[in-house]
């Protein structure tokens, strides 16, 4: 049954991780909306402005240390959380994405609903079958983020604790490859086309991933929200479309000019695309067509780089 969306406008909405690629355009949206408080550690003055002229309300905190939280707000309505850490230190990390989510919702334990952002990363490699939510889970991104999948199922485990301790309605979105305008995994691809750098990549291909444009999971946040529950909600959160880094990259290629180099890597991450079926139940399926979108994301980014008949 597909949820009802939560209407967010004039509440208070606590966003995690503001300035990081995912959740910026987050920021942007919904700060014409609703009250948004933005939190992260700003150690940047300038990402303190960026965020700031967004017209949301800046809070310097760190997820790791429970005491900074008291800045945030005891009235917040609703939570979206983005803030995540790959230092590679076990200690910190484990601390920052796993604690974190638990300081910070035992902070917000009256919010209506929280949104946890995980990743498709917490699945182990199982070749080219979709994974669905009861998929087993493993140390996926090992080889090159050492601590993210560990820390990143620690996180969801700590998540549905304290929803289940203190009643918050939660849901936790496991986000495939999610990009826009401002970026994401295929752009750093065209720059390693534009480069001539091989892009590693596994040599059980096609490498299929669900890529999630800006647009779609920005509408599609209010019906995680509507989705939350006490007992969590669960659900793969990327694109309808299941693509490959292969057709991706060939794509760029018509745009630009620029040709893929290939180096297979039994090491690199493999096929990780997902059973769309709890999705597409709950939430509905997504818009942006994946041309469209790095067509745009290119055109935003890099318009120096399309071919004049792209
Ligand atoms: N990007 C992807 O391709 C992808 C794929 C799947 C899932 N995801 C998930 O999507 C979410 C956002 O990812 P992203 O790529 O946008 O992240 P990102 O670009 O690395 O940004 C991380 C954000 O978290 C903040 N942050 C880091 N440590 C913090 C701490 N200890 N306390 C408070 N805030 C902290 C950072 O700001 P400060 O440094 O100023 O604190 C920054 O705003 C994450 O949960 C990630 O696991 C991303």
């Amino acid at each position: 049954m597909p949820v009802a969306p939560v209407d967010v406008s004039g509440c208070k909405l606590l966003i995690t991780g503001p300035t990081g690629q995912v959740a910026l355009p987050v920021v942007e949206h919904f700060a014409k909306i609703a009250d948004v408080y933005a939190l992260a550690r700003f150690r940047k003055q300038e990402d303190r402005e960026q965020i700031e002229a967004l017209g949301a309300t800046v809070i310097a905190a760190d997820l790791a240390d429970a005491a900074s939280l008291e800045a945030v707000p005891g009235d917040i309505d609703y939570v979206l959380n983005f803030a995540v850490v790959k230092t590679g230190d076990f200690d910190y990390d484990l601390a920052a994405n796993g604690e974190g989510v638990g300081n910070l919702m035992t902070r917000c334990s009256k919010a209506k609903a929280f949104v946890h952002f995980s990743s498709t990363a917490v699945y182990e490699y199982t070749g080219h079958e979709p994974r669905a939510e009861t998929s087993p889970l493993g140390d996926n991104h090992r080889v090159m983020f050492p601590t993210y999948s560990i820390s990143k199922i620690a996180a969801e485990t700590v998540c549905r604790f304290v929803a289940h301790q203190r009643g918050i309605p939660t849901t936790i979105a496991r986000l495939s490859v999610p990009y826009g305008d401002n970026g994401g995994w295929m752009y750093y691809h065209m720059l390693m086309m534009q480069g001539g750098v091989p892009i590693d990549l596994h040599p059980d291909k096609p490498n299929y991933y669900n890529p999630l444009h800006a647009d779609d999971y920005i509408e599609k946040i209010p019906y995680l929200l509507g989705a939350a529950t006490p007992e969590v909600t669960t659900l793969n959160f990327g694109g309808s479309q299941r693509v490959s880094i292969e057709e991706w990259c060939a794509y760029i290629g018509e745009l630009t000019g620029f040709e893929p180099v290939y180096n297979e890597n039994p090491k690199a991450f493999g096929s990780l695309c997902i059973d769309t079926t709890k999705m597409h139940e709950l939430i509905g399926t997504t818009r942006v067509d994946w041309k469209d979108g790095i067509r745009r994301q290119l055109e935003n980014l890099a318009p120096e780089v399309l071919k004049a008949t792209a």
